[in-house]
C-alpha cells in the first residue's frame, strides 16, 4: 500500500481543469508530477490551481509521452475529449501506468478491442472516471438492490437529457477556437454517443460483465431538425452553420437486451430545447422501482400515490458510503461525485488492486457508440453486443472489495474520504 501517488494529468479543458481544481489539487496523496495540454495557458491555469493549494510545482509539457516515459509516474488521468483518447490509454497501459479515462465513446468498435487486448496482456488497471457511478440515487440503488428491496430486477432506464447547443456544442463556435470536440460527432454522426452517466450505474445494478452481460442492441432516431433550428436563429439562415447538413438525429433511443432477460432503454436528447437536466436513472423490478425523473422510489405495498419522496428513500436506504460522506460534508462538483470517483481510482493505485470500474466495463460502454451507429445505418436491426470478457463474465475473479466497491455494499470505514494537505 502506498501512502501517496505520484500522477499526470493530461486535458485541461473545462472538465479537466475543475476536477483538478476542486478535486485532485485538494488530495494530499496524490502528487500532480505533471500536468499536460496542447495549450500553454490551459497548462499555466493547471499549475496556479496546484500552487494555490500549496502543492509543488508540476512539470508542463505538451506531450503527454514524457509523462509515460517517466517511470516514477503511478498513474495518469486523461481528460482529453473523445478522439485520439483511446490510443492515449493503450499506450498509457502499456507503459506500466494506472489509466482513468474521462467518460465518452469510441469512435471505432477497433478501439475497444484493441483497449482489452493490451489490458489482457499487460493486466495495467483501467478505469472509466465515470462519477454518476458515485452518485447518491445511483449507490442507494445498489443498496436496495443488494437489500431486495427490487424483487428481481426487470428494466432499467437512463438518459443523458441536457441541452447543450450554448454550452457545448456551439460553444466559442466562429471565434479563434476551433469548434467542441464534440461539434463533428453532432455533424458527422448518428449514434448514442454519450451514454455513460445512465448506463455506467445502470451496469452496476444489472451485475453486467460479472454474471450477465448485454447481448443485442437496437437504436432508433429521430430526424435531425434542432441543431439547424439552432444556427438559424443565432448565426442567421445564410450563415454555414445554419447550412451544415448535420447527420446528429435530435433524440436517439436505444434499446439493450441482457442475458438474464432484462432490457435497459436509454435516450440521447441534447439539441432540443428542454427544461431542465435528467439521466433518468430507472429501476424497475417486481417488488419496487427508483426513478430519478419523479424522484420517487416506491415499495409494493406503499399507499398510492406516492409523490416525491427521495429524501425519505435516503434516510432509510442510503449507500453507506453516502451515509459517511452526507455526514463530513461533500466535496467536489456535482454533488461530491466527482470526489469519490477520483478517490476510487487513487485508492486502487495506492492499494495496487483492480478499479471498481475495469477495463471490461470501460470498453462495454465505450462500445455502444459504434454499435448503435451501425444499428441506424442498417434500418435499426439489432447487433450482437460483443462479450470483450470472451465468457469470463460468468465466472470472474474475486471482486475487489472496499469502501469504492460498486459489484458490492461494502462497509469501510478504514477508509478515509479526505486527505486534507496539513
Ligand atoms: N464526467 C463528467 O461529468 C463530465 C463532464 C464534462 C465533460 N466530461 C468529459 O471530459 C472530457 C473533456 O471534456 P471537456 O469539456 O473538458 O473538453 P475540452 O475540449 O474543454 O477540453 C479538452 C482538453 O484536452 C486537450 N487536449 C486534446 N488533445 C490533447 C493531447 N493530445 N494532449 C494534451 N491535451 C490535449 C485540449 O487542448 C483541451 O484543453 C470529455 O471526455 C467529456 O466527455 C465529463
Amino acid at each position: 500500500m502506498k501512502d501517496k501517488i505520484k500522477v499526470g494529468y493530461v486535458g485541461l479543458g473545462r472538465r479537466g481543469r475543475g476536477v483538478l481544481k476542486k478535486c485532485i489539487s485538494q488530495m494530499a496523496d496524490v502528487e500532480v508530477a505533471y500536468l499536460c495540454d496542447l495549450s500553454q495557458e490551459r497548462m499555466e491555469t493547471g499549475k496556479q490551481y496546484l500552487l494555490d493549494q500549496g502543492r509543488s510545482e508540476p512539470i508542463l509539457t505538451k506531450d503527454y509521452h514524457n509523462i509515460l516515459r517517466d517511470p516514477t509516474v503511478d498513474a495518469v488521468f486523461l481528460m482529453t475529449g473523445w478522439d485520439g483518447r483511446p490510443q492515449m490509454a493503450k499506450e498509457a497501459m502499456l507503459a506500466g501506468k494506472y489509466t482513468g479515462i474521462e467518460v465518452g465513446c469510441a469512435i471505432r468498435l477497433e478501439e475497444c478491442f484493441d483497449l482489452i487486448d493490451t489490458y489482457e496482456k499487460t493486466k495495467v488497471p483501467l478505469m472509466m472516471l465515470e462519477n454518476c457511478c458515485y452518485g447518491r440515487r445511483e449507490m442507494m440503488a445498489l443498496n436496495m438492490r443488494e437489500l431486495g428491496l427490487f424483487g428481481e430486477i426487470v428494466h432499467c432506464d437512463g438518459a443523458y437529457g441536457h441541452y447543450i447547443n450554448d454550452e457545448d456544442t456551439f460553444k466559442n463556435i466562429g471565434e479563434e477556437n476551433p469548434p467542441h470536440y464534440r461539434f463533428p460527432h453532432y455533424l458527422n454522426r448518428n449514434c448514442e454517443h454519450y451514454p455513460t452517466h445512465a448506463l455506467g450505474p445502470i451496469s452496476k445494478v444489472l451485475n453486467l460483465n460479472r454474471g450477465n452481460r448485454m447481448l443485442k442492441l437496437a437504436s432508433f432516431a429521430t430526424k435531425s431538425v434542432g441543431l439547424k433550428a439552432y444556427a438559424t436563429e443565432r448565426f442567421g439562415p445564410d450563415s454555414e452553420y445554419a447550412k451544415l447538413p448535420y447527420k446528429h438525429a435530435d433524440i436517439i433511443n436505444t434499446v439493450i437486451t441482457c442475458e438474464g432477460g432484462e432490457t435497459i432503454l436509454l435516450t440521447l436528447d441534447t439539441t432540443l430545447p428542454r427544461a431542465y437536466y435528467s439521466r433518468n436513472f430507472t429501476v424497475r423490478g417486481t417488488k419496487g422501482l427508483y426513478t430519478e425523473e419523479r424522484k420517487v422510489g416506491y415499495l409494493k405495498g406503499m399507499a398510492e400515490p406516492v409523490e416525491n419522496n427521495e429524501k425519505e428513500f435516503f434516510e432509510q436506504y442510503d449507500h453507506p458510503l453516502h451515509r459517511e460522506y452526507e455526514e463530513l460534508g461533500t466535496r467536489g462538483g456535482h454533488g461530491g461525485m466527482d470526489w469519490l470517483v477520483c478517490r476510487a481510482f487513487v485508492e486502487s493505485v495506492k492499494a495496487g488492486t483492480n478499479t471498481p470500474i475495469d477495463a471490461y466495463d470501460t470498453v462495454l460502454w465505450m462500445c455502444i457508440a459504434p454499435l448503435s451507429e451501425q444499428s441506424i445505418q442498417n434500418g435499426n436491426m439489432p447487433v450482437d453486443v460483443p462479450d470483450f470478457t470472451n465468457g469470463k463474465w460468468k465466472s470472474r475473479e474475486p471482486i475487489t472489495e472496499g469502501k469504492y466497491c460498486l459489484d458490492k455494499v461494502c462497509v469501510d470505514k478504514d477508509t478515509k474520504i479526505f486527505h486534507d494537505i496539513e
